[in-house]
């Protein structure tokens, strides 16, 4: 047990500041005991949540530098946008740089940047701050993930060899904030917001457990990527109708679609293959993570709609529209899934309890910036195969000034 309680202060107490706290109550040895929020309704009502939930006293602080500068708080979460990482970790660094708080480290959202040269920039702060810093992956620590990666290696790889396939998928119907749908602000489409999961989940599973993430050398990305939905006029004009006219998905889409073939080789040799595909235009139950792990003499398969309990209601049952079964859902009649424990199958419990660990021990956590900074590579990579149509060679040149067309607002599949 360790002696001392790390204070965490959130930046970003939305949707995904939110979930946090409410897998806080899986994690031992911390203190919820900040927030800042450019809304101030949105603080108070994570910081409600937190005391509700009796796992932490958070103040609510009017500035970054004000939280930096608590002596309650030893370490940071961000969860603001993406479009937001660099001053947040600008105003982090400076503070702590400044000598205006002290600070053990830091956890960052996925994705670490919206490219490659902000995601280096992220490394490179936490690095001058002298700051342990952890990339928040959470599909590595979904309960599901933790336990079948373990049994696959010690049964099937231990006895038949390695696995060679891994499958991964992220899909729902589309994002809740207007500024996920827009490239520029976001990085991407779906490629960027969701398959950074992915990649970094096949990776994980493909490794042997305790070795390092170098054992698996990336040769060749292929991707492909496309609007399927949401250049309908229908929807357009549903998202034109959300975001006070902002979005047009008619003359400046983001890709709903996207999938990636990412070949490595291991330290022998022996070729590895990741196949991954994600979507905002998957109309089912709700949010739906798939992963496969094919070996020679086994396989495993995880459908986090498939975890837990179904539950049937009638059409005599119209009850209100909500997100109580799985989030994303869509629909509240007929046959439905729960997702009984929604921050530990998808991963936060176990992703805050090791970050929270790491930082209490002194040490740099096992999923930190220089992992957000390969995905991000990777990410980059299939977005220059899709966009010209060929299987890319592993690392690029140019890839650190890389920027995708649809970040630029000049991708249209349809001109
Ligand atoms: N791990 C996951 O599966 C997962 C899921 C959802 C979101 N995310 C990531 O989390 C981040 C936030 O996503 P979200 O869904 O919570 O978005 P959101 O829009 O719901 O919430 C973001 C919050 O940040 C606040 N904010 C904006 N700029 C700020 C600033 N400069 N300082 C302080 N607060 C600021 C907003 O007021 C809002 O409350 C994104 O980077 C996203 O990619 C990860």
């Amino acid at each position: 047990m360790a002696d001392k309680r790390l204070g965490v202060g959130f930046i970003g107490g939305g949707f995904i500041g939110q979930f946090h706290v409410r897998s806080w109550v899986g994690v031992r040895d911390a203190d919820i005991m900040g927030i800042v929020d450019i809304n101030r309704d949105t603080a108070e009502t994570a910081a409600a949540m937190a005391r509700e939930l009796g796992v932490g006293e958070p103040a609510i602080h009017g500035s970054i530098t004000d939280m930096v500068a608590d002596p309650n708080i030893d370490a940071v979460w961000i969860g603001t946008p993406n479009f937001t990482r660099i001053e947040v970790m600008e105003e982090i660094t400076e503070a702590v740089i400044g000598g205006k708080g002290e600070l053990t480290g830091i956890c960052c959202e996925k994705p670490l940047g919206r490219n490659v040269a902000e995601a280096k920039e992220m490394l490179e702060l936490a690095r001058k701050a002298e700051l342990l810093d952890g990339y928040l992956e959470d599909q590595l620590f979904s309960t599901s993930v933790q336990r079948g990666k373990a049994i696959i290696w010690a049964r099937g790889a231990a006895l038949t060899g390695r696995p060679f396939l891994a499958r991964s998928a992220e899909e729902h119907s589309g994002p809740h904030m207007p500024w996920f749908w827009e490239g520029e602000l976001q990085g991407g489409g779906v490629l960027n917001d969701m398959m950074c999961h992915s990649v970094e989940v096949a990776r994980f599973l493909l490794t042997e457990p305790g070795a390092p993430r170098e054992s698996l050398i990336p040769m060749k990305v292929t991707a492909h990527t496309s609007c399927l939905k949401w250049q309908d006029p229908h929807y357009v004009e549903h998202l034109r109708s959300i975001s006070d006219g902002k979005l047009d998905y008619a003359s400046r889409p983001a890709e709903d679609f996207a999938r990636g073939l990412i070949e490595y080789r291991d330290e022998e040799g022996k070729e590895l293959i990741v196949e991954v595909t994600t979507s905002w235009c998957f109309v089912g139950a709700g949010l739906r993570l798939s992963m496969e792990l094919l070996g020679p003499e086994y396989s495993m398969s995880i459908n986090s709609l498939d975890a837990g309990p179904k539950v049937f209601f009638s059409r005599n049952v119209t009850g209100e529209v909500g997100e109580d079964l799985v989030e994303k859902q869509n629909a509240e009649m007929g046959l439905m899934p729960i997702v009984a424990d929604e921050e530990g199958e998808y991963g936060y419990t176990g992703e805050n309890r090791h970050m929270v660990q790491s930082f209490l021990a002194g040490k740099r956590p096992e999923e930190n910036f220089s992992d957000g900074v390969n995905v991000t590579e990777l990410l980059m990579t299939a977005y220059m195969s899709a966009e010209q149509g060929r299987t890319i060679e592993f690392p690029p040149p140019e890839l650190d000034t890389f920027i995708p067309a649809v970040a630029r607002g000049q991708w249209n599949p349809n001109k």
